[in-house]
């Protein structure tokens, strides 16, 4: 196969941050996607319907002339989230998700939820409406193994919660364990799990074999190649549990190259690439429409893309290591393989 069209994608986890590197980074992500969900976790969070709907015309300004992108907002929950407020923001269709942080598990999560009781009536209310729950899935135990994480919080705060909420629909965010797979599956038709490119790419040797690869450093952070070949058959499977949510997370250098650096992966410019040549690796690429654009918006009831793009494949594909942004550059991912799909056309 040399060729392949699929419906335009969707990218179900994505962070866009603010001024300056929003602009730089959001006309990668528009040129091939037709919508994203958009991570709240600016500085200050996105907390309230009123923050929400700022950020989304910032979005709006920034995109790319003749860009038909949409944004699809969260609210970042707290210990203080205003039912009221998320309600009213559900109902007029503002927000499409709302995003739990356990505080302190990742880059501007202090603002999140250290005690699950303390949201239990917000997430009543949106089992009740069936607003989605996205999860960063990992406890912040400091006893707690960081290649444990996400396996803990599966059995000591997710499945408590799912448990004593039925029918909150709840997606488990960039998972990157076969446990996490296996239970996401496991788990009935309320309940999804997104899979980043780079978890599809990088074990935990790319990050700390021959060298520590600040670039490849991410949260959750990559685990062992079982774990990896996990998430590659699932993805591949073509099972509507799992569809894309790419986590591309930009940083400059500057802030990823230090002492103590940033968790992000910036994958928004080669994605499709790099997922062509991952599904044609598993002799998958026939799944590849259901990852990218369909499963996505069947578990967030939305209307799949009518428009569509085509991936062809050549020589080597050629992207930029960076890109540059009023901030200092941003590192692309780097898979370490040759690329040969690029999308060549869209309608
Ligand atoms: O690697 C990550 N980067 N993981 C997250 O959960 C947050 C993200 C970011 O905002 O940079
Ligand atoms: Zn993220």
């Amino acid at each position: 196969m040399t060729s392949l069209t699929l419906r335009r994608p969707d990218d179900w986890h994505l962070h866009l941050r603010d001024g300056a590197m929003l602009r730089a980074v959001l006309p990668e992500t528009a040129r091939h996607f037709a919508r994203a969900i958009i991570m709240p976790n600016l500085v200050p969070p996105v907390v309230t319907a009123a923050q929400a709907a700022e950020y989304r015309d910032r979005i709006m300004a920034a995109k790319p002339d003749n860009s038909k992108f949409q944004p699809l907002m969260t609210l970042y929950l707290t210990e203080d989230t205003d039912v009221r407020d998320l309600r009213a923001a559900a109902e007029i269709g503002l927000i499409t998700a709302v995003k739990l942080y356990p505080a302190g598990a990742t880059t501007n999560s202090a603002s999140g939820v250290k005690d699950m009781t303390k949201v239990k009536r917000v997430l009543d209310n949106m089992a009740q409406i069936g607003l989605p729950l996205c999860v960063h899935g990992e406890v912040t135990d400091p006893d707690v193994d960081i290649f444990d994480r996400e396996a803990v919080f599966i059995d000591t705060v997710l499945d408590p919660i799912r448990r004593d909420i039925p029918g909150l629909r709840v997606v488990m965010e960039h998972i990157t364990t076969r446990q996490g797979a296996d239970y996401a599956r496991d788990g009935g038709p309320d309940l999804a799990a997104t899979i980043t490119t780079h978890h599809l790419v990088i074990n935990r040797n790319h990050i700390l074999a021959g060298g520590i690869k600040p670039h490849y450093y991410c949260l959750p952070v990559a685990k062992r190649e079982e774990h990896r070949l996990a998430l590659r058959k699932a993805a591949t499977s073509g099972d509507p549990t799992y569809f894309l949510g790419t986590d591309s997370a930009p940083h400059t250098d500057a802030n990823k190259l230090l002492p103590c650096g940033c968790a992000g992966c910036f994958t928004a410019t080669n994605t499709l690439s790099i997922l062509a040549e991952v599904f044609e690796q598993e002799n998958a690429l026939n799944q590849l429409e259901k990852f990218a654009s369909l499963n996505g918006p069947t578990f967030y009831k939305l209307p799949v893309n009518e428009d569509t793009i085509t991936l062809t494949k050549g020589d080597p594909v050629a992207y930029p290591d960076q890109i540059a942004t009023e901030d200092g550059p941003v590192t692309v991912f780097d898979p370490q393989m040759l690329l040969h799909w690029q999308v060549s056309s869209s309608s």
